[in-house]
């Protein structure tokens, strides 16, 4: 069941060819999107603008070697282990789509350039399946219980805004991708499987055609944006954001005179407010 390939047998009926082409035009439009995203929210130039803000605000410089690490970091963390994720259910379901998604679009564009005149190693669709799962049940589970809408503020399943673009159009991809498979596997490219792959198609073209309106793109925006943040705090400009203090220390009380005052001298460290309590006020 894993290892069909589905697109061995669409071959007879579409060109590998025309296949290949609606690939590049889906990297065309993902390119595009991206680049008319940054234009249009100026995201780049805030950037920049930034940084060199951050630059004036620094206490000591963070070299080339320095900033290589950070990198390193940034890539083996935020990049391939989701670090920003503190909660360990969005991180494990920020994993499964992430890397679901990575192993479902790879295997796709590997099948169709690679093995279009003949058998592909069986491998391969056996991983374009688990992708496609992987991606399914990460997105599902983040769909119902999960995201901030439904989890903190109680609002319905099925509301949909245009934030969700991203998550829809991802979860029907992989749906509508599996289902085909397996209905074309059943009775051959005919009915059933022809309507599948017609949605197939649909989703993944709203997928990597509305990068500009959706949340797409910030799977090369949240890599720059992390690498960042950690050279603010290595640099010490810390985006103007106070450091944070020991309550307990003679000089932070010297500074925060209303500290000791309220308090006491030996005041308890109470952690972040933001974590004291599940956000479900509704
Ligand atoms: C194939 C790659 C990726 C996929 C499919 C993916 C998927 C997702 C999805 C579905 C969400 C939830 C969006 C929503 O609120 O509707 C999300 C959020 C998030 N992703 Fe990714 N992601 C990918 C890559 C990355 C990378 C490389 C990073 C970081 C370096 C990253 C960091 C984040 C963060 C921090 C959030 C939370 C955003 C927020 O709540 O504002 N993602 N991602």
């Amino acid at each position: 069941m894993l290892s069909y390939n589905p697109f061995s047998e669409l071959s007879s009926h579409i060109s590998p060819m025309i296949q290949q082409a609606y690939v590049v035009l889906m990297v065309i439009l993902v390119v595009g999107g991206t680049v008319l995203d940054m234009i249009h929210k100026k995201s780049a130039k805030y950037f920049f603008e930034n940084a060199e803000k951050a630059k004036k605000n620094a206490t000591r410089s963070v070299g080339a070697g320095e900033k290589t690490a950070i990198a390193v970091q940034v890539l083996a963390n935020e990049v391939l282990t989701s670090g920003e994720f503190t909660n360990p259910r969005r991180r494990l379901s920020h994993l499964l789509t992430m890397y679901g998604t990575i192993i479902f679009i790879v295997t796709t564009a590997w099948m169709i350039f690679g093995y279009s005149s003949m058998p592909a190693p069986s491998i391969l669709p056996v991983l374009w399946h688990i992708g496609a799962l992987m991606l399914a049940v990460g997105g599902y589970w983040f769909w119902f219980r999960i995201r901030v809408d439904v989890s903190a503020e109680g609002l319905p399943w099925f509301r949909f805004e245009r934030s969700d673009l991203f998550i829809v159009s991802l979860l029907a991809t992989s749906t509508f991708g599996l289902i085909w498979s397996w209905t074309q596997q059943a009775a051959g490219f005919s009915g059933l499987a022809v309507l599948f792959f017609v949605l197939f198609v649909i989703s993944s073209t709203t997928l990597f055609g509305t990068v500009l309106w959706s949340k797409f793109a910030h799977m090369f925006f949240k890599p720059a944006a992390a690498f960042q943040k950690r050279v603010t705090r290595a640099d010490g400009s810390r985006e103007n954001l106070p450091a944070s203090y020991d309550l307990t220390d003679p000089a932070v009380q010297a500074k925060f005179p209303d500290i000791p005052e309220y308090m006491g001298k030996n005041p308890p460290n109470m952690g972040k407010g933001i974590r004291r309590e599940k956000a479900s006020h509704y």
